[in-house]
């Protein structure tokens, strides 16, 4: 598939056939997605390949018992009508073939190494610190990773949805998956053939978007 066409042409996609992905299919989409670029090249990254349906809707209820929980606030009230769609909607991923959970695995650049020797009492380290952490790498390459995968599982016929909405069960979620210390689960992308063909979300135009700085 032509790169334009498969930038332009992915959806996420929330349906699925009932129908096994072939781990053929899923190796290959990582062969390709694991070209994506990342910090200092570490690559600190690993992903969990869930085919096995109890532990999918295990992850699937976890979330869901929060969303039932915060949309039942009485501070929900004020938007009751999108609240209520998002509680319908929200896993969504229980009845997907296969649901691929991210892992950051604690990435240290030199920068990290030298600011944390420094220490958090040296006002200059603390700032420059506090500045890395406000924009983490590991979640940076994440994106980069996962933007890289949607596209190849959907140049190879699959359909993707990126979700961080589950990431609000971390921990719960964590402990089903047995996720070691150290490791992060930082997004979930729910994969299977597509049941469905949503039209394009608008996007912002280029003009609203740029802004040269000569
Ligand atoms: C970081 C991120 C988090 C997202 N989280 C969710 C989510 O929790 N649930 C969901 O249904 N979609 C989620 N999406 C999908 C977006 O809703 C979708 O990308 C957006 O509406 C544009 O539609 P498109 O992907 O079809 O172009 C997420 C997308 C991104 C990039």
């Amino acid at each position: 598939m032509e790169l334009a066409t498969a930038i332009t042409d992915r959806r996420s996609i929330r349906k699925y056939l009932d129908k096994d992905v072939p781990d053929e299919l899923l190796i290959q989409a990582f062969e390709l997605a694991r070209w994506a670029p990342s910090g200092g090249n570490f690559q600190s990254w690993k992903f969990l390949v869930v085919k096995n349906r109890k532990i999918i809707n295990k992850v699937a209820n976890a979330f869901q018992e929060k969303v039932d929980t915060f949309t039942n606030w009485p501070e929900a009230e004020e938007y009751r009508e999108t609240a209520e769609s998002y509680r319908k909607n929200a896993s969504f991923f229980r009845e997907a073939p296969v649901l691929i959970v991210a892992l950051s695995c604690g990435y240290k650049s030199v920068a990290d190494l030298i600011l944390s020797k420094k220490g958090e009492k040296d006002p200059l380290a603390m700032q420059m610190m506090e500045n890395r952490r406000s924009v983490p790498t590991s979640i940076q390459q994440m994106g980069g990773f996962v933007a890289h995968l949607l596209l190849v599982l959907h140049s190879l016929g699959l359909g993707a949805c990126w979700m961080s909405g589950p990431l609000i069960a971390k921990g719960e979620i964590e402990e089903i998956l047995e996720v070691p210390g150290g490791e992060d689960v930082v997004a979930c992308i729910s994969v299977g053939y597509p049941a469905e063909n949503p039209s394009a979300q608008p996007r912002k135009t280029v003009d609203e978007l740029v802004v040269f700085v000569r």
